[in-house]
């Protein structure tokens, strides 16, 4: 682990490395757990993917199955 940058850079970030992102993580969250589909766009890098895997991750200890 880099001691001195608290970032990681180039892969998807999880764990301690993924940060904030709290109300869009609610809002998504919710809208799934509702049945509802959700499209996610915005310029790369922006952290989508990161988003993604963070929302199926406590989706899935709350019990849903993702895929
Ligand atoms: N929540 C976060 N906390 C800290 N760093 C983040 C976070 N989300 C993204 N990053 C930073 O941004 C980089 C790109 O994140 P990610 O691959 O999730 O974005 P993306 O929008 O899916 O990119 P692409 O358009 O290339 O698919 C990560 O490597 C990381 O450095
Ligand atoms: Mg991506």
């Amino acid at each position: 682990m880099n001691r001195v940058n608290p970032f990681q850079f180039g892969n998807i970030v999880s764990g301690e490395y993924f940060y904030n992102r709290e109300d869009e993580l609610l809002r998504i969250k919710q809208t799934l757990a509702g049945g509802n589909n959700v499209t996610l766009y915005a310029p790369r890098r922006y952290g989508k993917s990161s988003l993604v895997k963070k929302v199926l991750n406590e989706l899935e200890k709350e019990g849903f199955t993702t895929i």
